[in-house]
């Protein structure tokens, strides 16, 4: 079977450009939108994550306001920042990029970022809104990946979308949206208590792995033709590479790609359409 690489990296262009011209838009009303961006400890992957959004911004003409913050700064400092953004009218959205160091609580601080500007989609009102089928935005990665399959094409109606990991920033949203009237897909969720967790894998015309552990999904737990959707961002050694690390996504990519109708790429995939969808709640935050 021929496979398509669902390319992140395309798409994220495109949209991109479409980005570029709602900013002017929103110049020209007179609006400069801004992202408010929180990093809190010096946890390597959170400082690339928070710096590729800091650059998306950048390039689309997005004021981006960066706040470090060490990792033993108290609750009530962050609580602080995370007011002083709320109550900031030059501010549209607020991102706390997570995980936080142990010791905060990152409940209580989603739940302190003002709703309408939570672009994360991470505050409870929100989420709550998008269970009841009336999102004010979409969460990040969830937006990311129906977006990816919307413009490749790719039909969730009347398909079985099997997703794999039951965290609240990826596989409880995505579930929710893709079972959304307008996707119509029928959603299986599973995670690590789930027994024989390839009887449900094998049945998914689309396979959303969002696990967290290298390579976990292997060529046997896949259908013939599936869509298979990686959301894996994990860092593996690799005595080839330049820094002796790579990324690598929760499928084995090698074994699985050649079973696919089509695959996300890692890295190049669904992690570019989590920035875009950002930068479009951003957007959505500063016009509302
Ligand atoms: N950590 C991993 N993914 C995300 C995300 O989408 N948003 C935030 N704030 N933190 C994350």
């Amino acid at each position: 079977m021929s496979v398509k690489i669902l390319s992140g990296k395309e798409l994220a262009t495109a949209i991109e450009a479409e980005q570029t011209a709602l900013v002017a838009r929103l110049k020209a009303r007179g609006i400069e939108p801004a992202l408010a961006v929180i990093l809190v400890g010096e946890d390597p992957g959170s400082q690339v994550y928070v710096g590729n959004k800091i650059k998306t911004c950048g390039r689309l003409g997005i004021r981006s306001v960066d706040h470090r913050l060490p990792a033993s700064a108290s609750q009530a400092e962050l609580e602080a920042l995370v007011e002083r953004l709320n109550n900031d009218p030059t501010i549209h959205g607020i991102l706390c990029q997570l995980p936080l160091p142990k010791g905060l609580d990152e409940s209580r601080i989603l739940r302190l970022i003002r709703p309408d500007k939570d672009v994360d989609c991470f505050h409870p009102e929100n989420v709550g809104l998008l269970a009841a089928g009336s999102p004010r935005f979409l969460p990040c990665t969830p937006a990311g990946i129906v977006e990816m399959l919307r413009r490749n094409h790719i039909a969730t109606a009347g398909k079985h979308a099997v997703v794999v990991g039951r965290s609240n920033i990826v596989g409880r949203p995505v579930s929710i949206l893709l079972s959304q009237k307008g996707l119509d897909a029928t959603v299986t969720v599973c995670h690590s208590r789930t027994p024989d967790l390839a009887a449900h894998t094998l049945r998914a015309d689309i396979l959303v792995a969002a696990i967290g552990q290298p390579r976990f999904i292997t060529a046997n737990m896949v259908k013939d033709g599936a869509v298979v959707i990686d959301v894996g961002m994990n860092r593996v050694a690799d005595p080839t590479a330049p820094k002796g690390t790579r990324l690598a996504g929760d499928v084995d990519y090698d074994q699985v790609a050649p079973k696919c109708s089509a695959i996300t790429p890692v890295p190049g995939g669904v992690g570019l359409m989590t920035i875009a969808m950002l930068m479009a709640n951003t957007l959505r935050a500063a016009g509302q």
